[in-house]
């Protein structure tokens, strides 16, 4: 059964991930009134928000197990916890009960590869200018820049919070009106490659964030999310350390 609403997490599944019993063992521990929430006897069907203390015979469950996702983030969605203006957030697609957060932002219209963690941490370093950790877009512009415009953002361009840093621009292919690139920066200014193309000539139409440090979003479908495997979490600490 799906957990309902987005973000809490079943019972016995949260138990389970916690490590205390098998889903069925945890349906028998609630069963018995073993279990309470936030010091209510808790039910079969009882959900966990983040922040919810669970105890079995009064002993405190597991604190929060540092979580490290990859979601692929569908256009539409706000990277923020909440939005003003009713959209939907990308904590909704996650079926976790940690109280995890995006790593940086991507804009609303874009989509692709974004990371969310409750490790504060490594989320400070990721984001923090002095690692400079390359992040690589697909981005569809209007227009067919010639070598001068690829010069100017490869080398940085001027933009009202100051020039970027120099970036990888390849040419991918063309399209009926425009040209698909692949762009490479190290910094994470708002906005920033949108901005770049559009200071050049050549406004955005499609933004796709395809890799982050030394992750890539391989097969991950639209909306769907995972857990980093070791090795990619060891590769990501040592590129956030300057590695
Ligand atoms: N650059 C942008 O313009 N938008 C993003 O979401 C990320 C990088």
């Amino acid at each position: 059964m799906a957990d309902s609403p987005a973000s809490t997490v079943r019972l016995n599944k949260f138990l389970a991930q916690s490590g205390v019993a098998s889903r069925r063992g945890a349906d028998a521990m609630i069963a018995a009134g073993r279990v309470k929430i936030d010091g209510q006897a808790a039910q079969p069907g009882s959900q966990v928000a983040p922040g919810q203390v669970v105890t079995v015979d009064g002993t405190p469950v597991a604190a929060e197990r540092l979580t490290y996702l990859m979601l692929n983030k569908p256009v539409g969605y706000v990277t923020t916890m909440e939005d003003p203006e009713g959209r939907p957030t990308v904590v909704k697609l996650l079926d976790v009960v940690e109280r995890v957060v995006p790593v940086g932002r991507l804009d609303a219209m874009t989509s692709g590869l974004l990371l969310l963690t409750n490790d504060g941490d490594l989320a400070y370093k990721l984001g923090h200018p002095k690692h400079g950790v390359p992040k690589t877009y697909r981005a569809i512009v209007r227009g067919l820049p010639g070598s001068a415009a690829l010069r100017k953002l490869q080398q940085g361009v001027h933009l009202d919070d100051g020039r970027t840093r120099p970036a990888e621009v390849k040419v991918i292919g063309t399209r009926s009106g425009g040209a698909e690139l692949e762009i490479t920066i190290k910094e994470g200014r708002n906005r920033q490659v949108r901005r770049m193309c559009s200071t050049v000539g050549y406004p955005v139409m499609e933004l796709e964030r395809i890799a982050y440090g030394p992750l890539t979003l391989g097969r991950l479908g639209i909306g769907a999310s995972r857990a980093l495997k070791p090795h990619e979490l060891e590769a990501l600490r040592s590129a956030a350390s300057g590695g």
